[in-house]
């Protein structure tokens, strides 16, 4: 791993592939002994945490299902300033395990406005499962139940996560050159 340029910036290694695989594998590992019997439903949210979902997934080996899904952000007819909804959850919730899965919690807000729709459903557990997180960035209260790596707030790059649209095929994570 050296120096790499994305766009106008530099970027420098800062978690081997090494890492996050033993991270995931421990994750696994944690969701086969909690959810042995339950046939947890993951709901990756794209596109950031593909990458990380499908080495997760690979990892679990309880039934398990899986279910991609894309936020859309609009402006409310009311009021209510932006309202996040889900395109593409065609499975229905209640009484399933569910477990959301993101690349990063950074301010915490994408998953403080969509956990309560997914709530609504009467799900018969909502757990969060995150690679990375910015606790110095978290600005919305969240608990997360399955975390790889509490990370600097500082810019990241790879592994899925993207800087303008580059960079999510790097298979390690980089962080923003100072
Ligand atoms: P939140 O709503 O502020 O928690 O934002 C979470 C989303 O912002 C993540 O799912 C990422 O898509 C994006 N994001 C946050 N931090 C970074 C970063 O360091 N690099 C790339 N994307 C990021
Ligand atoms: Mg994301």
């Amino acid at each position: 791993m050296a120096i790499i340029t994305v766009h106008d910036k530099t970027f420098e290694p800062y978690i081997s592939a090494a890492a996050i695989d033993g991270q995931i594998k421990k994750l696994a590992a944690q969701i086969n002994t909690d959810y042995a019997g339950k046939k947890p439903l993951l709901i990756p949210i794209l596109n950031g945490s593909f990458m990380f979902a499908s080495d997760l997934f690979k990892a679990i080996t309880i039934e398990a299902e899986i279910c991609f899904i894309k936020l859309a952000s609009y402006k409310g007819t009311k009021s209510t300033g932006n309202v996040i909804t889900s395109i593409g959850l065609d499975e229905p919730l209640e009484g399933r395990h569910v477990i959301v899965v993101e690349d990063i919690v950074d301010t915490g807000k994408t998953l403080a406005e969509f956990l309560p729709q997914l709530a609504n459903q009467q799900p018969a557990s909502l757990k969060i499962a995150a690679l990375l997180h910015k606790p110095e960035a978290l600005a919305h209260p969240l608990t997360i139940d399955y975390l790889g790596f509490n990370v600097p707030n500082k810019f990241l790059l790879g592994y899925g996560l993207d800087y303008d649209g580059l960079g999510r095929n790097i298979p390690e994570i980089y962080t923003l050159q100072e």
